[in-house]
């Protein structure tokens, strides 16, 4: 999360009142256990993201636990939509196959493996992509999903904005990932104009009208 947003971020998330047991459960889990998910402002607006175009197919890259995942797959549920998330950690995928059961959804195609690698082999077209993986490859993901992107389908880019470190001072060992995405962000505006838009909230969002 940027850190200058903490207590605006706070305010949101005060009045967010979440009664899913499973969803409380993760929550805490992903706390206890340094899971990184989504912040609950940004889970809010993915949900609303999802529901508002309606997205029936759904790509997820970086499942971790299934914490993002149930959130989409449920949203996209409602209108016969599906799920297809990936995730490299095979002890991360194992805990999300749980979490997916235990929600009682039948809509998810969870895959184990590299996106870098998975998502090239997938024959489908999406209208909803969110990338949530590792950062450095960010272009690599986000090249390889437009191309299975339908026409008006939407990426949900989140952590674009790195706790920051893109405009103020980061540790020296992040360089290559700082400027791998400054770069991304850059080409992004210059290749797709008023088709994209930087958020800066929750730890930066960029979302992409294809
Ligand atoms: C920020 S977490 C995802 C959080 C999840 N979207 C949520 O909000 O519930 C990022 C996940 O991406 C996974 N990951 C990192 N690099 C990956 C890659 N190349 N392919 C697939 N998964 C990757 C990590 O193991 C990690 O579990």
């Amino acid at each position: 999360m940027l850190e200058e947003l903490k207590e605006a971020n706070g305010y949101v998330t005060g009045k967010i009142k979440e009664k899913d047991e499973l969803i409380l459960e993760m929550e805490k889990y992903a706390a206890e256990n340094n899971v990184p998910i989504v912040t609950k402002e940004v889970a809010e607006y993915l949900k609303f993201m999802v529901n508002i175009n309606r997205s029936t197919n759904i790509l997820e890259v970086g499942t971790a636990i299934g914490y993002s995942g149930i959130l989409m797959a449920k949203a996209s549920e409602k209108y016969g939509g599906k799920l297809t998330t990936i995730e490299i950690d095979e002890i991360r995928y194992k805990e999300a196959l749980e979490n997916f059961k235990k929600a009682g959804l039948t809509n998810v195609n969870a895959i184990l493996g590299d996106a870098s690698e998975e998502i090239k082999k997938l024959n489908e077209e999406f209208d909803f992509v969110f990338i949530d993986a590792s950062k450095g490859h960010y272009k690599e993901f986000f090249d390889d999903s437009y191309k299975l992107l339908k026409k008006d389908g939407i990426i949900f880019i989140d952590n674009i904005m790195f706790r920051g470190y893109l405009y103020k001072e980061y540790p020296k060992r992040f360089k290559t990932i700082v400027r791998k995405l400054d770069e991304f962000i850059t080409w992004l505006y210059e290749e797709f104009g008023e088709k994209f838009v930087l958020l800066p909230f929750g730890d930066g969002i960029g979302l992409l009208k294809k």
